[in-house]
């Protein structure tokens, strides 16, 4: 088949920039090539990676399988009353799509500004910064069901979304493969302004009326100031979840810890700033070989040069343990680990 590619490095198609390689590598440009992969039984004969900008991915081995780099492009809008409905390939740049929003003044996506990775990928974890999830904004998306070779479509009920989770990263794992994503959005700005950093930056330039651009502006310069820019120091973003705990465990530890930073979340439970716990350890812009965490965001692993995966994965498990010995919170990983 001339669309497999053999020992094909990854170190492009991933934003930590581990050099690995791939044994096979397919570039997905038109949802018809997943048919012809399938009808070929090539998507059954090899263990398959889905990548889009491979943004969440930290890979500590070759992959010996086959990797689909999804790279089905296109955008389009049409306007449903007072929402619009924009349809995105799954294989566009996600902060392209929000570009396009902004520009057309479609209100939704601003507080998701410069979130690395593409649209096709942004339902699997359920992406969210700033006040805003994905599920806020998802209306449906289309996906390829690899053993039938059909395309079924998943509305925002049949994702099971939660914090940083879907069905697409439990029951129905390595199932799909997103080929594209609709988002309703507002044609009337309908501005969150929620996180403290907004209202902060709102306050500071004296906007009293923020336009969706003003809210992306902000957004785009508090990611640049706090989060290392991929394209120069390789990373995946937050390299653990914000860990959920009930109340019986939360008491105690805000008794012994009062500075510690938690948000109260659904049933009852406190959702804790990892980014605290661990700088709290004294992990903040730690260097460890290779690797290490940000100076400005300890909840994020980054790649100093030539690090290997096992090398950032034995670091966070480092994080983990010592995190673990100090508050008795387990840190679980956002990244896939391959
Ligand atoms: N904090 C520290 N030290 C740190 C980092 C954070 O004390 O090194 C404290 C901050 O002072 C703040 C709190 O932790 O009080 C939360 O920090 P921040 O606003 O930076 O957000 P976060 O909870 O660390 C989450 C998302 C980010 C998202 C931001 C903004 C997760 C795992 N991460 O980080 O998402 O950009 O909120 O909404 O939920 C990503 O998922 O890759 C990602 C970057």
């Amino acid at each position: 088949m001339s669309l497999l590619q053999e020992n094909i490095s990854l170190r492009p198609y991933n934003t930590f920039g581990i050099e690995v390689k791939a044994r096979y590598f397919a570039e997905i440009s038109d949802p018809s090539q997943l048919i012809e992969l399938q009808k070929n039984l090539v998507l059954e004969q090899h263990k398959l990676l889905v990548i889009g900008g491979g943004s969440n991915l930290l890979f500590t081995e070759d992959f010996d399988g086959l990797v689909l780099k999804i790279s089905i492009s296109g955008l389009k809008y049409e306007q449903r009353a007072d929402q619009i409905i924009v349809t995105a390939g799954a294989g566009v740049v996600w902060n392209d799509l929000v570009n396009y929003a902004v520009q057309h003044d479609f209100a939704g996506l601003e507080n998701l500004s410069l979130i690395p990775g593409t649209a096709g990928a942004s339902p699997i974890q359920n992406i969210g910064a700033y006040g805003v999830e994905l599920k806020d904004v998802f209306e449906s998306c289309t996906a390829f069901e690899i053993a039938t070779g059909e395309f079924k479509e998943f509305s925002r009920a049949d994702c099971g979304f939660a914090y940083r989770d879907s069905v697409f990263k439990n029951e129905l794992k390595g199932q799909y493969i997103i080929t594209a994503v609709r988002f309703r959005l507002a044609a009337q700005a309908n501005i969150n302004t929620q996180y403290g950093a907004i209202q902060a930056e709102l306050a500071n330039r004296e906007i009293i009326n923020p336009t969706i651009a003003d809210i992306s502006t902000i957004v785009a310069e508090i990611r640049v100031s706090k989060l290392p820019d991929p394209s120069t120091i390789g990373n995946a973003g937050s390299f653990f979840k914000n860990p959920v705990i009930p109340r019986e465990q939360f008491d105690p530890l805000v008794g012994k810890f009062p500075e510690l930073v938690n948000y109260p979340v659904a049933n009852g439970k406190i959702k804790l700033a990892a980014g605290w716990l661990i700088e709290y350890c004294g992990f903040k812009g730690k260097i460890d070989g290779h690797t290490g965490t940000w100076k400005n965001q300890a909840l994020v692993l980054v790649n100093h040069g030539g690090a290997t995966g096992k090398e950032v994965y034995s670091f966070s498990e480092k994080i983990i343990d010592t995190v673990y010995a100090t508050f008795g919170v387990h840190l679980e990983r956002e990244v896939n680990i391959l």
